[in-house]
């Protein structure tokens, strides 16, 4: 169980083929993993993330600690069964989202204090409790309670995040019992290449089956991204997965899988079609632009997903004029489809010796720059 099989290592990148071996079935790497933060994929029935072909999807061990609470899911048979879902799930420690979401945070050695954004209660997460809570969840691969310094930050408070994170990943390896779920650790850092080059020894020596790269994606330039994976890159183990955390562009996404990343999650494709943006193999639309008004061609002519297969520009403008919710549906649909699709071909081109060639073709007509 959880075996990493290396297919294929690329000569010309630190590109490489895998299969991710989990309780719920086979992950081929590298793969995007679609995120669903409240155990629903926001519009998305498991049948729709079925026929994308999704592998393994994300949920948040911070939301569904709050609601409807971890015992909750534990009584109902666990994530897969609750939400329906028979193929692999990965669930977020909660350390990003207290970050970033909860009130009146405060953090020490032991863990964090913080109030509920929702209701406002106070709640303590230490890394024993994150785990409980993940165990509780029961998702195949979950990930260790970590601090996430912001951008841009300070050495010393960026070194005191990398420390505890440290300490917390050995709590929360030492916590773990359950032989049917990976604990990944994850590597923080910031910017600063000799603190992540630590911190990737350090996490690495913890021999976890896999390892999530994390703080990055945080606001910083796309560059200094890339830089940073490149600095870590050959103090991980080649024999088990790598995870980038929070990445989804599809820029990124190549760029990753050129540095050696096998994993992505992010909500960006989903988020934004909410919106009414749609990624398209000339860069990202944006529906309810005047210019879509009377246009009846498909979102784009390349793509065979249902939406472009079925619908025109102009009548998915008018569902999002029109604040329908087939439109959020269909949008969603579609921008999973164009980034698991993406990730298809990226690694056909990995097998194939050519990701060097699908990266320029790839940018010369989707731009470069994708924010
Ligand atoms: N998601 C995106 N970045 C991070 C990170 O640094 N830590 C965790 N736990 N999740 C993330
Ligand atoms: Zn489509």
């Amino acid at each position: 169980m959880f075996q990493y099989e290396l297919l294929y290592q690329s000569k010309e990148s630190a590109a490489r083929l895998g299969r991710f071996h989990t309780p719920h079935g086979v992950i081929e790497t590298p793969m995007f993993m679609p995120v669903g933060t409240q155990a629903t994929v926001k519009t998305l029935t498991p049948d729709d993330l079925l026929a994308l072909d999704a592998q393994i999807i994300l949920a948040n061990t911070y939301h569904l600690y709050m609601r409807p609470g971890h015992e909750l899911v534990r009584e109902g048979g666990g994530l897969h069964k609750f939400m329906n879902w028979p193929r692999p799930i990965l669930t977020d420690s909660g350390g990003f989202q207290v970050f970033s979401l909860a009130r009146l945070r405060d953090i020490t050695d032991d863990g964090v204090s913080f109030r509920s954004h929702i209701s406002g209660s106070k709640h303590f997460i230490s890394p024993e409790k994150a785990i409980d809570i993940e165990n509780a969840l029961g998702a195949d691969i979950i990930m260790a309670f970590d601090v996430c310094s912001p951008y841009p930050c300070e050495r010393e408070q960026v070194e005191s995040a990398m420390r505890r994170t440290h300490a917390w990943a050995k709590r929360c390896k030492a916590h773990h019992k359950r032989e049917d779920q990976a604990l990944f650790g994850i590597v923080q850092g910031g910017l600063y290449p000799d603190l992540r080059v630590e911190s990737a020894k350090t996490i690495a020596d913890l021999d976890f089956p896999g390892v999530g790269i994390g703080g990055l994606s945080v606001g910083e330039p796309k560059e200094l991204m890339y830089e940073s994976i490149e600095t870590i890159m050959p103090y991980l183990p080649t024999d088990r997965p790598r995870y980038l955390m929070g990445v989804g562009s599809p820029d990124a996404l190549i760029e990753g899988v050129f540095r050696g990343i096998d994993l992505f999650d992010c909500v960006l494709p989903t988020r934004i079609a909410r919106n009414g943006t749609l990624m398209t193999s000339h860069g990202r639309m944006v529906i309810k632009n005047q210019r879509y008004e009377r246009d009846f061609t498909p979102v784009d002519e390349e793509c065979d997903c249902y939406l472009c297969k079925n619908f025109t520009r102009a009548y998915l403008r008018h569902l999002f004029k029109a604040e329908e919710i087939l439109g959020a549906r269909l949008a969603s649909y579609h921008n999973l489809h164009f980034l698991l699709n993406l990730m298809r071909q990226v690694r056909e081109a990995v097998r194939e010796e050519r990701l060097t060639e699908f990266r320029q073709a790839f940018f010369a007509k989707y731009g470069y720059l994708d924010n």
